[in-house]
């Protein structure tokens, strides 16, 4: 065995020597593979009388075990090293800004819907809401719209087929009105909440989808009078479109769920060819543009809404989310808002770290109609 001892001593320093996964490898052939030395003192078992072979197998097989032994942990060491190599080759920096700019992004109408539940919430109103597929006791006749009501074929109504649990109906909601109804009935008075939410209308052109969205208001308390609705529209107009010269015009006008109904103009100026709010639309080269819908809630409304007319009163209002979207961002055309264009939603989309905040202003910046 004197050879065989030699030829470990310096397999082993051979082994102890490997820099790389690959000699180690070599190493390994060259002792255990099928033409290794350690493979052929293996072999020469076979040609030992039983003597020879009790005495010189345990010499071998411990040779054998050696040398696994010495190429597992060299091979051990080398990948640990392979892998702190590795390590300190590889940092990397988390403050780094990540390298793709995120794809998502708020839709303007998100956007302006969370604006108005801020500039609202600071005024003391909660957001309500209500179904979509509503009955038309809610949807008209509660809103003072009886079965035969005129209003009620100016809606161009989607109906159901189906017959709705209180006799009547089943239809989409046109309006977001019936939610003053489920709201004074669930709660009582008084009330001060908005309620944004989608309305559906058979209609279609490039102001009109056949699915838009509406906020609206309510608010029914004790001596609330046309001065309330006033200084509450003002004040909300001006923090939405963050302007202090928002000037508002008053008409007389009709709807059946209030009385005294009036239209809300506001004014506006023509700079570069397009309307900026602001100022009186009566300055000269100034106008007015139609912008909502309100009036002191119909004492009937008040009355089928389960609550005593004599005892409270309100104003309401309603009006266009896409408008008001339109007009603070800029858009022209109400039909993109629904196609999905990633382009489009590129352009006109707000980043989700926009929220929009009284202290830290309702405007949003990142929108990429403003960046
Ligand atoms: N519901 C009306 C519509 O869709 C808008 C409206 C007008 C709502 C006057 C109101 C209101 O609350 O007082 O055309």
């Amino acid at each position: 065995m004197e050879k065989p001892e030699q030829k470990k001593t310096e397999a082993l320093a051979a082994i102890a020597a490997a820099e790389t996964l690959d000699a180690l490898e070599a190493q390994r052939v060259a002792a255990l593979g099928k033409q290794g030395w350690i493979s052929a003192l293996l072999k020469t078992l076979g040609a030992m009388s039983p003597e020879e072979r009790q005495a010189q197998g345990p010499k071998i097989h411990s040779l054998r075990e050696e040398v696994q032994s010495a190429l597992a942990d060299r091979k051990a060491a080398l990948e640990q090293a392979a892998l702190d190599a590795r390590l300190a080759a590889e940092t990397l920096d988390l403050s780094l800004p990540a390298p793709e700019s995120p794809r998502g992004s708020v839709h303007p109408i998100g956007q302006v819907m969370d604006e108005l539940a801020e500039i609202f919430a600071d005024l003391g109103f909660s957001v309500a809401t209500g179904p979509e597929i509503e009955d038309d006791w809610h949807n008209f006749t509660a809103l003072n719209m009886p079965e035969s009501h005129p209003a009620r074929a100016m809606h161009d109504t989607f109906y159901f087929p189906d017959t709705a649990p209180n006799g009547g109906r089943m239809l989409l909601r046109t309006h977001t009105s019936p939610v003053q109804v489920r709201t004074m009935k669930a709660h009582g008075a008084p009330v001060r909440i908005i309620a944004p939410g989608r309305v559906y209308r058979s209609d279609s052109d490039a102001t009109h989808t056949p699915m838009f969205h509406q906020v609206e208001g309510l608010v029914i308390d004790k001596g609330i009078h046309l001065g309330h609705l006033k200084w509450t529209l003002e004040t909300f107009l001006k923090a939405f479109f963050e302007r202090e010269d928002i000037v508002l015009r008053l008409r007389p006008s009709y709807f059946p769920f209030t009385e005294p109904s009036v239209e809300v103009d506001v004014g506006f100026a023509i700079e570069n060819g397009r309307r900026v709010l602001g100022g009186s639309g009566d300055a000269p080269g100034h106008g007015w543009m139609e912008l909502l819908g309100s009036g002191m809630v119909n004492r009937r409304v008040i009355e089928m809404s389960g609550l005593d007319p004599d005892v409270w009163q309100g104003f309401a209002f309603g009006v266009g989310v896409d408008r008001l979207a339109m007009l603070k961002y800029g858009m022209d055309d109400l039909r993109a808002f629904f196609d999905g264009d990633v382009r489009w939603l590129r352009h006109y989309g707000f980043s989700a770290f926009d929220q929009p905040t009284i202290s830290g202003g309702i405007g949003a910046t990142g929108g990429g109609a403003r960046a």
